[in-house]
């Protein structure tokens, strides 16, 4: 694949230790142009993110591409964070040196709007934290619905992981959900049907450490400590990779099957709050307003993520 061929992306994130396999990914590959990374309160505080997101370019040796600190809180609720799974740092795990590289002055929400009005309307937003920073950006500036190219989303699905009804990344900020999946634009989203599906086991572990550069070494050291939460916490036998699945399609949709589906996001139920409702049979007979991802091939993509990684050896 040319240069030219790249697909431009904006990662949008809360690093959160599948967040820094998502960008890690995005930075190896040859079919992604990342033009830069955005932050939000998630996982962790803002600051912290904002921290881990800085740690992960130096380890990937990405010196040019900006990242800007976005916000600090949900639109209306109170912020949550994930320590339970992620730690207090948000990244616990690797000890990792403090970066040299610092986040641009500018705003994400500032820095979303004007790289998206300067473009051919060829960005994707690939979103894998609370969605706050992107409905800012479309609340703030709706010239920019038509520039996007297609939301990435890592979010929802039919069962929830914070709350019966509800995954981590909607319930932080469903008013925010909300205005992103009402607001027309193309949506694909990666909830936890298929996520789940992306577990990287023991097995999975051995092959990227088989690479054996410093990146690999870093990601197993990230899926030790997140596959030990996802033990403890929910009796999983590996740490389901979810954000990296978002990069995975925008290098290759065709290792996902999806179907288009009408999701609403519910932000007033007294157990649901924060639920995608997912109308799996069309019986509200509203128009899809989201390509939804279903099934993951998964020896295509391991593959592919095990290849991509290996590039490292060349780059760092
Ligand atoms: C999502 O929540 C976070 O803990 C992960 O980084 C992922 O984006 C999974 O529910
Ligand atoms: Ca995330």
């Amino acid at each position: 694949m040319g240069t030219d061929d790249r697909r431009k992306i904006i990662i949008d994130c809360d690093p959160g230790h599948d967040d820094a396999i998502a960008i890690l990914l995005a930075v190896a590959s040859p079919k992604i142009e990342l033009v830069g990374i955005t932050t939000v309160a998630g996982n962790a505080e803002v600051d912290k993110t904002t921290m881990n997101a800085l740690k992960v370019c130096e380890i990937a040796g990405l010196r040019d591409v900006p990242v800007a600190k976005g916000a600090g809180q949900p639109l209306v609720r109170r912020r949550e964070t994930a320590s339970d799974i992620h730690g207090d740092t948000g990244m616990d795990g690797p000890e990792l040196p403090a970066p040299t590289k610092t986040a641009v002055s500018e705003h994400a929400v500032d820095f979303l709007i004007r790289e998206l009005l300067a473009s051919d309307g060829d960005i994707t937003l690939v979103p894998v934290g609370p969605l706050t920073n992107i409905a800012m950006a479309m609340r703030k500036e709706p010239a920019i619905l038509p520039k996007i190219r297609e939301v990435v989303i890592m979010g929802g699905g039919t069962f929830g992981n914070w709350t019966p009804a509800a995954e981590f990344n909607i319930y932080v900020d469903a008013e925010a959900a909300k205005i992103v999946f009402e607001s027309g634009v193309p949506i694909t989203m990666f909830g936890l049907d298929l996520t789940h599906q992306a577990l990287a086991t023991e097995e999975v572990q051995a092959r990227i450490k088989g690479i054996g550069n410093r990146v690999s070494d870093f990601v197993v050291e990230l899926l030790q400590f997140f596959m030990q939460t996802y033990k403890e916490v929910f009796g999983f036998d590996g740490a389901p990779i979810h954000d990296a699945c978002c990069v995975a399609y925008c290098i290759d949709p065709t290792l996902f099957g999806c179907r288009k589906l009408r999701v609403d996001i519910e932000t007033k139920g007294e157990f649901s709050y924060g639920m995608t409702v997912v109308d799996m049979l069309g019986v509200t007979g509203k128009e899809p307003n989201a390509n939804v991802a279903l099934q993951l091939d998964r020896d295509r993509f391991w593959t592919m993520m095990v290849d991509t990684l290996n590039n490292y050896a060349k780059k760092v």
